[in-house]
């Protein structure tokens, strides 16, 4: 995610910010900028790439001013370069804004402001921010009402930082779904993302609720909320490390990244359903194209191969298109048997997985359209795609990928329901039905994260286990096969997946006394069956962890050592929730054995090597 530092107090500013957006460089980014007073106008130095090219640039002009903002760009919108970085100005140059988070509503906002006149500059949500606030200062004419009311227009997730050309002694900040703290401290004050950018100078703050808006000066901070009342804000001591605070609290990154999920599912899906139906914007296909397709391929590696099996099931089931799953390194090497014809989804977290992309120039070779779904703005498989679908996970830090494979899945259910009714395979109604549901997964999500300790328990159980069989039939094969990889990934535990209906074809001759078996039973049609196969399990003195929706747990409780639940939900829809009790397993699973949950022996976050 974009990183932000606001500063007003007695010193200059400059190095404040550049101290603070370093402390964030963990979050991961692709620019950064900073907005300075110089005289009576407003500066902002911005730039592509890593912070010393914004500080080569500040060196050119000693800025000694004492209040600014700063942002480091986890590119969401809009390629990384000078153009998109943040801040972003308003037309007359008055009004300077930082954003985290997603702007669901921005391209109304857009048209609107372009019909009042305003000039855009760049291809980023965030730019409408500054044309808005600008709009109604020039209504108001007062600055912190103007944030005001531009803020009550926004829709998404939004953390704000605001500086106002006319007003010298006061910055304003907003928080709307992306996290934001008010540092302070002792006739100077803050504003930052994440505690460790403040940590240098002050372990009190504020930590900002949703739809509150802090008016910061240097001798005082004011917060009101959602209703435009004072609020009485709590002031929080933070006692922790800067490590430790650049994970937020949390003991590792991958913690941190699976209670990301619910804000990522919603800021994936979010801004691409509006009223009951599914809008990709640039990567639609026309129905002519997709009545013309006669296979389509998902190519992908590891954690991102197996969404794509989910993938083959979405589409298959909703747009009834034939779907191939290929994992990619096979692919490249098997001259597959593709032309215009086809459709290749190429899936990639890092988009530089060096197997994914040759798997994609092949199937450009061979004229097949690809479309990506990718997580990082502007890498190759996104720039050499002809469209991309970006996930709206944030950076993922932890080399085990979580949240990334949640978006991954929330991203395949767009397209699926945007190829169904494209093709009319599912009614208008239908169509709104579950992008509805899609729409609550994230609250659901959170529900089942509130769970955590149970699946900890159950962990400290079986930590010493010497193999873990995962089985699941459908959908839920191909989540068992992202359940058995965290496991092995970060805990060293040998584990392998099967369909529930091949156990008993061989590999059930493993399964001995107090052996656990994990059982994705999440699809209705299926749960019969699968209770079958934990029958042929337990007659073997199996463990059994069932995963299944809260509808069937009462009967899996009677076969089950224990039942992990996920809200009620449409089968179709339960994968994107499911995954997450398997990878909070597999974190608890790491740390018992010690393992280092974040980095795992002989794995890298991106392999970009064959
Ligand atoms: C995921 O936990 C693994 N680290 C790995 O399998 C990963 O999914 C794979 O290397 C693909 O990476 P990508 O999504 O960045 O292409």
């Amino acid at each position: 995610m974009c990183g932000i530092v606001g500063y007003i107090g007695n010193k200059e500013a400059v190095p404040v910010l550049m101290n603070g957006l370093s402390q964030l460089e963990y979050r991961g980014y692709d620019s950064s900028g900073v907005a300075l007073f110089d005289e009576d106008r407003l500066d902002v130095i911005k730039c592509k790439g890593r912070l010393k090219f914004l500080e080569e640039k500040l060196a050119v002009k000693k800025y000694t001013g004492t209040i600014g903002i700063g942002h480091t760009r986890w590119a969401t919108h809009g390629e990384p370069n000078d153009i998109n970085s943040h801040p972003h100005l308003s037309n007359t140059g008055k009004i300077a804004v930082v954003h985290n988070g997603i702007i669901e509503n921005y391209l109304q906002l857009k048209e609107f402001l372009m019909t009042q006149g305003c000039v855009f500059m760049s291809d980023t949500d965030t730019e409408i921010i500054a044309h808005l606030i600008e709009y109604h200062y020039n209504m108001i004419g007062d600055f912190v009402r103007a944030v005001m009311e531009a803020c009550g227009e926004l829709e998404g997730s939004y953390a704000l930082g605001v500086l106002c050309a006319d007003v010298k002694d006061t910055f304003v900040a907003a928080r709307k779904g992306s996290p934001l703290i008010v540092g302070l401290g002792d006739g100077e004050n803050f504003i930052a993302s994440d505690i460790p950018a403040i940590l240098k100078y002050t372990r009190d703050i504020y930590i900002l609720e949703d739809k509150e808006i802090a008016i910061v000066r240097k001798e005082d901070v004011t917060v009101y909320d959602g209703y435009g009342r004072e609020a009485k804000k709590e002031i929080f001591h933070v006692d922790w490390d800067v490590e430790a605070a650049e994970k937020s609290g949390y003991e590792h990154f991958m913690m941190k990244e699976m209670c990301e999920e619910p804000r990522v599912i919603r800021d994936t899906v979010g801004s691409r359903i509006q009223k009951g139906s599914i809008n990709l914007n640039g990567i639609s296909l026309s129905e002519e194209y997709l009545r013309g397709i006669e296979k389509i391929y998902i190519v992908a590696c590891g954690t991102a191969f197996h969404a794509g099996m989910i993938g083959k099931y979405l589409i298959e089931k909703l747009a009834r298109i034939p779907v191939e799953t290929d994992i990619a390194s096979e692919f490249r090497y098997r001259d597959p048997i593709i032309s215009d014809k086809n459709l290749v989804i190429i899936i990639s977290q890092s988009g530089e997985t060096i197997d994914t992309l040759y798997a994609l120039r092949e199937a450009k070779q061979k004229k097949a359209k690809v479309l990506s779904i990718v997580n990082v703005v502007g890498s190759s498989i996104a720039r050499e795609s002809d469209g991309v679908l970006y996930t709206m996970a944030g950076p993922e830090i932890a080399v085990a990928s979580s949240k990334a494979y949640n978006a991954q899945l929330s991203a395949l259910t767009l397209i699926a329901l945007d190829f169904a009714s494209k093709k009319g395979e599912i009614t208008k109604e239908e169509e709104a039905r579950l992008t509805m549901e899609l729409l609550q997964v994230p609250d659901m999500v959170e529900e089942i994260l509130k769970d955590k300790e149970n699946v900890q328990r159950f962990a400290a159980m079986h930590y010493n286990a010497k193999s873990i069989f995962y089985i699941g039939r459908g959908m839920d094969y191909a989540l068992s096969m992202e359940g058995s990889l965290k496991l092995k990934e970060i805990s060293y535990i040998h584990s392998e997946s099967y369909a529930g209906g091949e156990l008993k074809h061989g590999t059930i001759a493993l399964i001995e006394e107090g052996t656990l078996v994990v059982c994705c039973m999440t699809q209705d049609s299926l749960f019969q069956k699968m209770i079958s196969n934990i029958k042929e399990v337990k007659a073997r003195k199996a463990s059994i962890m069932a995963i299944t929706q809260k509808k069937n747990a009462a009967e899996a409780e009677k076969i089950a050592d224990i039942v992990i639940t996920i809200p009620d939900i449409d089968p179709i829809l339960a994968p994107i929730a499911a995954v997450t009790p398997m990878q909070l397993f597999a974190y608890y699973m790491a740390v018992l054995k010690g393992c280092d949950v974040d980095k795992p022996r002989n794995l890298a976050k991106s392999v970009t090597v064959e």
